[in-house]
């Protein structure tokens, strides 16, 4: 339930703004209290009197209204929400968002605040699909804002596709998620995952054959346990997973500088493949092959150990580092010399050697490595293992809150 929060609902100017009503109506029932900001657009499509109606609130429009500014200045209005709801999140509002404009009330509003933002886009299939509008929401994502939808099917337009504002119950589910308390529920995490790509020269890379399942199901499962996380990818092919923040990058360096970027955090789960080695000098073009020449020497360079950095960080240490080991022999007690080389506090050590299927596979078998000893784990699919970790962490982080409660 939604007791007692309070939701700003900014609604722009899309077709789909009249399910805003019905939104606005929800929401009450479970308790929330609804503010409403409308744009100038929004107020085409949805009337004022009817929103403060069914919100019991007055409904704000105008950065420069007098009696607005003095009653609740736009900064209250940012300040006092527990949750900001776009809805429907237009192509225009993302646009204006993305380029940190405050040129009217929603805009002012969304730049000042420092709470949550959920976003329900809604748009033609054109316009969503548009690389401006894919550049934006993958930008606002990267922000940290939360996405529910869109959903695929007809649109108002006649046109068939993505861009359909979410069911209002999908709505309503996502918000309540966000405000569900889980076991994790208050931790940061961050979660690193997928290979790195190493450079060569510019169309070449050295890489590795993580899939990044395992890291994005650990990811996933910290998030659905409640915390707030950080999942930093190298490149997969994987959706992004939902409820939570995912910054993508290429190499080693650009890891560790989204990582330490992402600090403070309570959890670090180091699951990536990261390359030890990069190419020293990558040719900036393409490197040619001459007629009878013998294959280039590539001089290689140590990559930063991200597991080891910020295990050993003097300020902002992660209360838990977790890393793993992908070992082919002598699992556990590799993954134990690993444990102390890193500065870890937790290594999962996995057999990744050839017929386990643990590389690009949905199972895995893990053994936990901590200071207290081995434990081996049944084999569990990846989403199993992230579950089970989470409960984990809850228990050595939060000891009395996860009594009883598995994640
Ligand atoms: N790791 C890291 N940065 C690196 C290399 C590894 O953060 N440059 C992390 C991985 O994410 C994993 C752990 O360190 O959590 C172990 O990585 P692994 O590749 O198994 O071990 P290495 O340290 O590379 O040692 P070796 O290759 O000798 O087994």
């Amino acid at each position: 339930m939604l007791s007692g929060k309070q939701i700003l609902l900014i609604v722009a100017g899309g077709i789909a703004a009249y399910k805003t009503l019905d939104l606005a109506r929800r929401l009450r029932e479970r308790g929330a209290c609804v503010r409403c900001v409308l744009t100038e657009a929004g107020a085409r499509f949805v009337t004022p009197l009817s929103m403060a109606a069914l919100t019991g609130e007055k409904v704000h429009q105008d950065l420069f209204s007098l009696t607005d500014e003095i009653e609740m200045g736009h900064i209250r209005l940012a300040r006092e929400a527990d949750l900001i709801l776009v809805a429907p999140a237009t192509a225009d509002l993302m646009a204006r968002m993305g380029a940190g404009m405050a040129n009217d009330l929603a805009t002012a509003v969304l730049l000042a605040t420092r709470q949550p933002i959920l976003l329900a886009p809604s748009m033609n299939t054109a316009m969503w699909e548009h690389p401006a509008t894919q550049a934006n929401v993958k930008l606002l994502k990267e922000r940290g804002c939360r996405s529910v939808g869109p959903q695929a099917g007809d649109l108002a337009c006649g046109e068939s596709g993505a861009g359909r504002l979410a069911d209002v119950q999908d709505i309503l589910a996502a918000i309540e998620t966000h405000f569900s308390s889980g076991p994790l529920s208050g931790l940061r995490a961050l979660v690193t995952s997928g290979p790195t790509h190493e450079p060569i020269d510019p169309v070449r890379y050295i890489a590795n054959r993580s899939s990044g399942k395992q890291g994005h199901a650990i990811a996933k499962a910290l998030a659905d346990a409640g915390a707030e996380v950080t999942l930093v990818s190298g490149p997969v092919s994987l959706a992004d997973p939902s409820g939570l923040r995912t910054l993508h990058v290429e190499t080693a360096e650009q890891m560790l500088a989204a990582c330490l970027g992402a600090l403070p955090a309570d959890i670090a789960i180091c699951a990536a493949a990261v390359a030890d080695w990069k190419v020293k000098a990558p040719a900036k073009d393409k490197m040619k092959k001459a007629k009878g020449a013998a294959p280039p020497a590539l001089e290689l360079a140590t990559n930063p150990d991200i597991l080891a950095i910020l295990s050993t960080l003097k300020k902002n240490r992660p209360r838990l580092v977790i890393g793993f080991a992908a070992e082919t022999q002598k699992v556990s007690a590799f993954a134990q010399e690993k444990l102390k080389a890193k500065g870890a506090d937790w290594i999962l050590a996995n057999d990744v050697s050839e017929g386990t299927g643990t590389f690009g596979g949905d199972s895995n078998q893990v053994h936990l490595i901590t200071h207290g000893g081995v434990e081996s784990w049944p084999r569990m699919s990846k989403a199993e293992i992230g579950a089970e970790l989470a409960g984990r962490i809850a228990q050595a982080l939060k000891p009395k809150a996860s009594k009883g409660k598995k994640a």
